[in-house]
């Protein structure tokens, strides 16, 4: 019997690890595994609603460490998860992603020499200003078994000199959720809410630090967004960090003119998907929305200056435009005049990859 502790901590982790503690469940006769949440994201929006939305199990452990520097939240984890391991003997600890929680507990069970799987391994923005890279890299540096979403992915680990049997190619755990939750997500009224019509609305997202703590170019963004409302209604679910810089920044006074701008709280999973999945253009800066548009052929603007899933420009529908107000209106303009590009889906991505990862992981005890 493997026990498996898998670990989430933010949103961005909780798509992933839904297929594969799934695939662990119906393999019980082989796989205990359990579920440690961290506590990085608490809000019921940003966290809860998604364990009921894609049907995950209640946590068994939550470390509540919520939130504070990069260094605290890294530390908080460290100290938590250390008894949790202490206490719960593991076989293999299981992350996800690449936010603060799945680096600081690919640090604490390396150490304990508990093996490390690490699924959505590989992917690299060579930008080390993004918090988000170096927790890539520590964690893949320390992961027994890497498994990633892309060839790209896998190229990136072997030009490291990561040995090549750690890496297995299984594809976009992302997109398993994706199919198995998009009928669902019919029934989400969230287009009727907010009066809108399939194909003539923009979604966008916005929670870097890069774009929204910096009130220079958080302020240009809110133009580009002006001029683009002008043509199509926006709607904004807002992360709570960003809510807060807008607060800080004293720009609320100057959303509510923006009429075109529908600001909502954080959706839900699949109120988000019924969102985007309708929607003209999408524009973010988020990581998984760039391959979840790619999946359904909606096209897609990166607000940011490079990407850590290139394949996503290459052979999807996204398009990496920085923060610039002119380089936004231009791009979202053309989009609109564009029919849309023919996605060629990645190889992959084609819901079996939760399969392939449990059974990585199976073989890799063998
Ligand atoms: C984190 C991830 C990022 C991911 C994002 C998705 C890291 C380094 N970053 O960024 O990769 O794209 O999640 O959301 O791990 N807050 C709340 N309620 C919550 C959570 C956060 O109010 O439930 C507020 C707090 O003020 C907190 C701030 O948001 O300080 C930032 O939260 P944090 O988890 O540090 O980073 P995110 O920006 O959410």
């Amino acid at each position: 019997m493997l026990r498996i502790i898998n670990v989430v901590g933010a949103r961005p982790n909780f798509m992933k690890i839904a297929p594969v503690i799934d695939e662990m469940r119906r393999r019980l006769d082989r796989f205990e595994p359990l579920i440690v949440h961290t506590g990085q994201h608490y809000d019921e929006s940003m966290s809860d609603r998604f364990f009921e939305d894609l049907k995950i199990p209640r946590p068994d452990i939550n470390l509540e460490v919520g939130s504070g520097s990069h260094s605290e939240l890294t530390a908080r984890v460290m100290i938590e998860f250390e008894q949790v391991l202490l206490k719960h003997r593991a076989d293999w600890v299981v992350v996800v992603g690449d936010v603060n929680s799945t680096m600081a507990a690919a640090i604490v069970a390396a150490k304990m020499r508990i093996r490390v799987a690490h699924v959505e391994a590989g992917l690299r923005s060579r930008d080390r200003s993004m918090p988000e890279e170096i927790n890539r890299v520590v964690t893949d540096a320390l992961a027994d078994l890497l498994l990633t979403p892309s060839r790209d992915a896998s190229e990136n680990l072997l030009r490291e000199g990561v040995t090549p049997e750690k890496i297995r190619f299984v594809g976009n755990v992302m997109i398993d959720t994706l199919h198995r939750n998009l009928e669902r997500a019919r029934s989400s009224r969230v287009l009727d809410r907010l009066s809108l019509k399939p194909g003539e609305f923009c979604a966008m997202t916005l929670h870097r630090p890069s774009n929204v703590d910096d009130s220079e170019t958080l302020a240009g963004i809110l133009d580009a967004l002006q001029a683009i409302g002008d043509r199509l209604p926006i709607v904004f679910p807002v992360h709570p960090r960003t809510r807060e810089r807008l607060r800080e920044f004293g720009f609320n006074q100057r959303l509510r003119k923006q009429t075109s701008l529908i600001i909502t709280e954080p959706l839900g999973y699949l109120d988000f998907l019924q969102l985007y999945s309708n929607s003209r253009l999408v524009l973010t800066d988020s990581g998984g929305i760039q391959e979840e548009t790619t999946a359904l052929g909606i096209p897609c603007l990166t607000l940011r200056e490079n990407t850590e899933r290139p394949i996503t420009v290459v052979q999807g529908t996204n398009r990496v435009v920085g923060s610039d107000p002119e380089v936004i209106k231009r791009e979202a303009f053309a989009a609109f005049e564009r029919s849309d590009r023919p996605a060629r889906l990645p190889e992959l991505w084609d819901g079996h990859a939760a399969i392939r990862i449990v059974d990585a992981i199976e073989e890799a005890n063998q």
